[in-house]
């Protein structure tokens, strides 16, 4: 049975603004349901003067404008290379907090500013835990449109099934580059740092959606509370 997990992920998100950014930071700003209560909260903060001097860096147009509309000054990643803490969600979450993300098309930026952050703070609600990575989600991959039903026919022959994703007026969904996405399921993955490699490897595909070994910690709410999950280092 499914239950609304929407306040879970407004308490997670609003549990990381008010832990971990600190006056003068600059904050990569994520994507998606759970971002935006983070986005909301931060802008609550800097409004009511309780954060002072911090700048969002957008990873979408999407968040881009969520900020606008919350009062939070915009900077980019070229001015501010070096990020202090990135808060974004996840679609799905493993014990290693390794994750599967991209359900909202931004896994690119996301990961740009994932990885010029000294800290990423994953939020999300108790149901994206999962005990394999594609146990309940397709990886999301980024490709060019030029030659992309190629892509196809590879991730198929690593044993994969991709759907194009369409968008809601029914044309294909593109990404804030002008690129497709592919959802490509694989079932629970053994082994996902080898199919990253695999991806990494393959021309045309510009991103995919596994995160692995980025996150420094994650919020988590749910029934149970709201905690605090750090990565199981091996
Ligand atoms: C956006 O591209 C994604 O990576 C999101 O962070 C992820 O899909 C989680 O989204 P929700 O917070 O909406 O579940």
């Amino acid at each position: 049975m499914s239950t609304d997990q929407t306040p879970f992920k407004q308490q997670a998100a609003e549990h990381a603004v008010l832990t971990f950014v600190r006056s003068g930071m600059v904050v990569g700003l994520g994507t998606g349901s759970t971002s935006l209560f983070a986005i909301r909260k931060l802008g609550a903060r800097i409004q009511a003067g309780s954060l002072q001097d911090v700048v969002g860096i957008p990873s979408s147009s999407e968040s881009a404008e969520l900020a606008r509309q919350a009062g939070i000054p915009l900077a980019t990643l070229e001015n501010h290379p070096q990020i202090d803490l990135t808060i974004d969600g996840a679609d799905e979450m493993d014990p290693a907090l390794n994750l599967i993300k991209g359900g909202g098309g931004a896994l690119l930026r996301e990961k740009m500013l994932i990885q010029a952050s000294q800290q990423f703070v994953v939020i999300a609600d108790a149901s994206k835990q999962s005990s394999a990575l594609g146990s309940h989600w397709p990886i999301p991959l980024e490709v060019i449109p030029f030659g992309w039903t190629s892509q196809v026919h590879f991730l198929e022959g690593l044993g994969g099934q991709p759907q194009q994703r369409m968008g809601a007026d029914g044309t294909p969904y593109r990404t804030d580059q002008g690129n497709y996405i592919l959802d490509c399921a694989f079932g629970p993955l053994e082994d996902p740092a080898k199919l990253a490699r695999l991806l990494e490897a393959r021309a045309g595909i510009v991103e995919h959606g596994l995160f692995l070994g980025l996150a420094t910690c994650a919020i988590v709410a749910g029934p149970a509370g709201v905690q605090q999950i750090d990565p199981l280092r091996r």
